[in-house]
């Protein structure tokens, strides 16, 4: 199963249990946040595209999450990165799990990302409004591999500053330098209107995961992501040339995922990738296994 593209359907503590150590270069998720919620594609055509995020409550959340983390762990190699994505519910006990020694461990935590975006409503009350989500990057081994990634940084008053030895760009909006990225990321939201959103609750965007992936992992990596909704990681790992598996409970959307990366990249199930767990849809039955 580590060895080539996969989708696999079911709970992802049966399909990591069956995967080796040390395989995975690294792996994203995006799992039910404690949300307290039943996310559904408002309005959507395709209602089915549902999931739920209901725990009694914060130790209940944890103690489903600790087993499929163990076994994330297990199976990222040595040089491998993890990146777990969830917002204000449960951000700041998730750190502390990670933190533990049987899992990835205090010294292995390099970033908190803060995802930025926009989007419809304002908090009620007496607060800020709630923008943004947390993605926690641990490695597994203080020898992780990462790739520096730049971004344009925009000189006072956008003129140029002609200092020795600093190299200056200029665009429309005007002169800049070249620094490495910061942790905080403005990415807009997949929204109504967006070309890439298929319905998917809580579907995130790909050029969130091209940056994650092309930090984090090389031509030819594997890379996992054990809760992959409607398939964003895989997509995007697909792009970038990785090879890439993808776990989710949802037949719909494993099934939604499947029809992505073929559509999107001309591959199909049974040849390029495979999916395991699924009853006959779409793609033909010869595949699924
Ligand atoms: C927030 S969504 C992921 C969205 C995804 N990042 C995307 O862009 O489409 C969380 C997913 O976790 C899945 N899920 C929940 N529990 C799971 C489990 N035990 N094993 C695998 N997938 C699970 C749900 O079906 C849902 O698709």
């Amino acid at each position: 199963m580590q060895n080539a593209n996969l989708i696999y359907c079911g709970d992802c503590l049966e399909g990591l249990k069956k995967m080796p150590g040390d395989c995975i270069d690294l792996i994203y998720i995006d799992p039910p946040f404690n949300s307290n919620r039943e996310h559904r594609a408002k309005g959507s055509r395709e209602a089915k595209h549902s999931f739920v995020d209901k725990f009694e409550n914060i130790n209940a959340y944890l103690d489903y999450m600790r087993p499929r983390l163990i076994e994330m762990h297990r199976v990222l190699k040595p040089t491998g990165s993890f990146f777990y994505h969830c917002d204000w519910h449960a951000s700041h006990y998730i750190k502390v799990l990670l933190d533990t020694p049987d899992l990835f461990g205090y010294d292995n935590f390099q970033n908190e990302i803060v995802w930025c975006y926009k989007s419809g409503g304002a908090s009620p009350g007496k607060r800020f409004s709630r923008k943004h989500d947390s993605i926690l990057f641990y490695s597994k081994t203080p020898a992780y591999r990462f790739n520096r990634l730049r971004e344009k940084s925009y000189n006072r008053d956008h003129k140029a500053y002609k200092f020795k030895g600093v190299e200056e760009f200029r665009d429309e909006e005007g002169w800049y330098t070249l620094v490495g990225m910061k942790d905080y990321w403005e990415i807009s939201m997949v929204g109504r209107t967006s070309r890439e959103r298929l319905d998917y609750p809580a579907q995130k965007p790909q050029s969130l995961l091209e940056r994650i992936i092309s930090a984090g992992s090389n031509k030819g990596d594997m890379v996992m992501d054990a809760f992959c909704g409607c398939g964003t990681t895989l997509a995007a790992a697909q792009k970038l040339d990785r090879k890439w598996i993808g776990m989710d409970i949802s037949p719909a959307a494993c099934e939604l995922s499947a029809v992505r990366l073929q559509d999107t990249f001309g591959i199909k199930a049974g040849q390029e990738f495979s999916v395991k767990g699924l009853t006959r849809r779409g793609w033909g039955k010869s595949n699924v296994v």
